[in-house]
């Protein structure tokens, strides 16, 4: 690079538009001399949009000359945040590109998770960028009627791999929602493929939903753990996210406790879990994948210290929402399952299923699921959401919760 002029081209992109910029001249190193740069900018981005305004002078810059720069550095960028990623560097080796756009495959969009990380990421790409990949499309268009025209909708299902590479077509960063099952082996099954096709189509970067669940107890985590395994050995870049316990499932914390009728609510053992709001982690994990953060790094979305809560204590929670007495028992795993499974159980539901969940119950007693850390609200900028408050609007539909994580 020495013997070329040293003119930098960047393009900051965000919320307002992208806005191209080049002339500077970087002397030493280029990525420093970039962050140095960009810190200097982000003022200006983030300020008034008069005639004289640095922002005005920005985009200025001539795309004719961009494309003839030897040195072409796409910067993606949130307004107001001093967090920025250099997506491409290109040397006078490569050929130089004027604005190279990061191409990230959402999936999930039309879940509880992955829809509020496509809610949140779309302020902070263009949505050109955005690609999202469902089993059914169609279901896609529905959730999302007001979708920008930009974002491409594709075919990919997890479980028909024939589905994925033209699903990974041309994609960068390919966000990975766990598939919603409770069977191991078919579970690492869906991710495996997800990681294979991935890995054949190019793809630089794989982000994994996994769980805030520690190694080894809970079945729920054993996929995870698989899972997280697998794509750490793949030699693709990877983050792998374990989500926070998100509070909309707290039913399945209390003996499947159903709000319009259960007085009494057993668990095989008690613990402290630090609870999420799922909106919440799903708009931390959309500036995480696209900021390009925590790169071949785990990184764990707790909620914070004042949002932990036993099982105990959220069922008194709840018995002071309902204004109503409901009984807590921690009766031991045999006790657990008979309760659920067996013949006066109702529903009684599978007593396989049952004592599988119950391992969950051992992690939580461990302290697995009370892990802290400030990730999440770093990320949100923010003290994340007040459980007990949000726990007083949801304990009206716990048939819900119910029913979408009986899968
Ligand atoms: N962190 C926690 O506390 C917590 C709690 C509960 C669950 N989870 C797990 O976290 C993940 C996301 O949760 P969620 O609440 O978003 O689940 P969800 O509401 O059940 O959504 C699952 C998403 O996966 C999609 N999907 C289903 N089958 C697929 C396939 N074969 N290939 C590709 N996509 C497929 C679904 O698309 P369609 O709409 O087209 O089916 C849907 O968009 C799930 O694995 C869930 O088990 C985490």
């Amino acid at each position: 690079m020495s013997s070329h002029p040293r003119n930098t081209y960047i393009s900051f992109r965000s919320n307002r538009g992208i806005f191209p910029y080049c002339g500077t001249s970087i002397q030493a190193d280029p990525l420093s001399a970039l962050v140095q740069m960009c810190e200097e900018q982000i003022s200006c981005l983030d300020g008034p949009t008069n005639d004289d305004s640095p922002m005005n002078r920005l985009t200025d810059a001539s795309a004719t000359e961009m494309v003839h720069g030897p040195l072409c550095i796409s910067s993606l960028m949130n307004i107001g945040t001093p967090i920025w990623h250099v997506s491409h560097l290109f040397t006078p080796a490569h050929t130089p590109t004027f604005i190279d756009m990061t191409r990230i495959l959402l999936t999930g969009s039309t879940g509880g998770l992955g829809s509020e990380v496509l809610r949140y990421i779309l302020p902070l790409i263009a949505p050109s960028d955005l690609v999202i990949a469902s089993p059914t499309p169609a279901r896609v268009r529905e959730a999302w009627p007001n979708l920008p025209a930009e974002v491409e909708i594709r075919e990919g299902d997890y479980m028909r791999p024939e589905t994925l590479p033209s699903a990974l077509a041309g994609i960068d960063v390919f966000f990975i929602i766990s598939y919603p099952s409770i069977a191991h082996e078919v579970r690492v099954r869906a991710h495996t493929h997800a990681i294979d096709a991935a890995k054949a189509a190019n793809v630089k970067r794989v982000i994994y939903t996994s769980i805030a669940f520690g190694e080894g107890v809970a079945d729920v985590m054993k996929p995870h753990i698989d899972t997280e395994a697998y794509l750490r050995n793949s030699g693709v870049e990877y983050t792998i996210i374990r989500e926070g316990l998100y509070i909309e499932a707290f039913p399945f914390y209390l003996g499947f406790f159903d709000s319009t009728r259960d007085t009494d609510v057993y668990v095989p053992a008690d613990g402290p879990v630090s609870w999420v709001d799922r909106a919440e982690v799903g708009e931390a994990t959309a500036h995480i994948v696209a900021k390009g953060l925590y790169v071949n790094e785990t990184v764990l979305l707790s909620g914070s210290a004042s949002n932990v809560l036993s099982l105990s204590q959220l069922t008194e929670h709840c018995a002071s929402v309902l204004k109503r007495p409901i009984n807590f028992h921690v009766v031991g795993q045999d006790r657990y399952v008979e309760h659920y499974s067996g013949p006066a159980a109702q529903p009684p539901r599978d007593a396989k299923f049952v004592r599988s969940w119950g391992t969950a119950y051992i992690a939580v007693e461990r302290g697995e699921c009370a892990i802290l850390t400030p990730v999440l609200e770093e990320l949100l900028g923010r003290p994340s959401r007040e459980i007990k408050e949000y726990v007083s609007q949801l304990v009206g539909g716990t048939e819900g919760a119910l029913a979408q994580y009986a899968k």
